[in-house]
């Protein structure tokens, strides 16, 4: 008999005829940790908060975040709100590679650099979404100016230090591998890797051949010497702001909110994305019921029976929302909502 195969398919809805992308403006301040560059898309909103976007170890912001911003049902979002696009020192476009000996910011100092961003661009507050390491900065952010945080998405976030057997195992990948397949490695699972479809391929050629490479092993070596976030259920440190935690399907473990997951979601699920951020918005206050999709007004349905289950999580369940997130807990209940992609 023959076998049924699991077959993956990228999502491709991009921008319709006619629909062009809004102009962008890039800019650099000074921080006291360096210069930092972000990219600017769209006008201020009266009233509206700014999104904010951190890119994972080995991306820039367009790497990371252009398949989910120009996909085609996030227009109707994104043109609601103004967009800051934070590329990590040394990650930009044309970077030139840091002088040897150069000291790379830790994440938290990369955290520490964003009031600079806000208080240049007189933006008083964000919805931050971010990638892995981007997720932590953007965590640890919200941890130090909640007041400044009205919502985050946090996608394969890794909340906590690298413990010894962790350094244990990198050490021995390090012996064998080198850091571009190291990065590759923290993106994307090994199963991915080994099918190698179109994409893998595409963001192996942009490591591999990246000419700021020195500077994103500096970047990975800082996401390597993170701390604990320390997020402690119902204790003092906890996100203050609405959570969306998103975990790629092809992350190696059910609890892959705390691994070093592999997937990259809003690479190759846009559209499920796309319709669970609209979801989390709209909990925020933010988008009209009349703007959801008729898909997402049935899975509300489903969403608010699912979330009376005492928040326990299910494999078949696209989205969930609980007070209890896991491994991120947050403050009053449902304020965290789970999407596995
Ligand atoms: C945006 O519209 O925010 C966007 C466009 C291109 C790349 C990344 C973001």
């Amino acid at each position: 008999m023959a076998e049924l195969q699991e077959v993956q398919i990228t999502e491709e809805k991009p921008l319709l005829p006619g629909q062009t992308p809004e102009a962008a403006k890039t800019h650099s301040v000074e921080t006291p940790y360096g210069s930092v560059t972000f990219t600017v898309y769209g006008t201020p909103k009266p009233k509206r908060p700014a999104i904010l976007t951190y890119h994972d170890v080995g991306l820039n912001y367009k790497s990371c975040f252009q398949p989910l911003f120009q996909f085609g049902d996030m227009q109707e979002i994104i043109q609601n709100f103004v967009r800051v696009h934070v590329d990590a020192p040394g990650m930009e476009e044309g970077a030139p590679v840091f002088p040897l000996g150069y000291q790379y910011p830790s994440l938290d100092q990369l955290a520490d650099m964003i009031p600079c961003i806000l208080q240049y661009l007189n933006f008083s507050t964000v919805i931050g979404v971010g990638v892995g390491a981007g997720a932590y900065i953007l965590s640890r952010y919200a941890l130090n100016h909640p007041d400044t945080v009205e919502g985050l998405v946090l996608i394969n976030i890794d909340p906590n230090a690298k413990g010894w057997m962790d350094w244990a195992a990198h050490k021995l990948t390090g012996l064998t591998s080198s850091v571009s397949e190291m990065i590759l490695g923290h993106l994307f699972s090994q199963e991915e890797l080994s099918r190698n479809s179109e994409l893998i391929q595409k963001y192996r050629n942009i490591i591999t051949h990246a000419p700021n490479l020195e500077n994103i092993e500096l970047y990975w070596n800082s996401y390597n010497n993170r701390r604990d976030l320390n997020f402690e259920r119902g204790g003092d440190i906890t996100l203050k702001c609405p959570v969306m935690l998103v975990v790629g399907d092809q992350a190696p473990h059910e609890d892959a909110v705390m691994a070093d997951s592999g997937g990259q979601p809003q690479l190759t699920q846009p559209g499920k994305l796309t319709e669970a951020f609209k979801y989390f918005l709209q909990g925020m206050g933010y988008m009209a019921s009349s703007c959801m999709t008729r898909l997402s007004r049935s899975r509300t349905a489903s969403l608010t029976s699912a979330a009376s289950i005492d928040g326990n999580r299910s494999r078949s369940r696209t989205l969930s929302q609980s007070s209890e997130s896991g491994t991120l807990p947050s403050g009053p209940p449902g304020h965290t909502m789970e999407v596995s992609c």
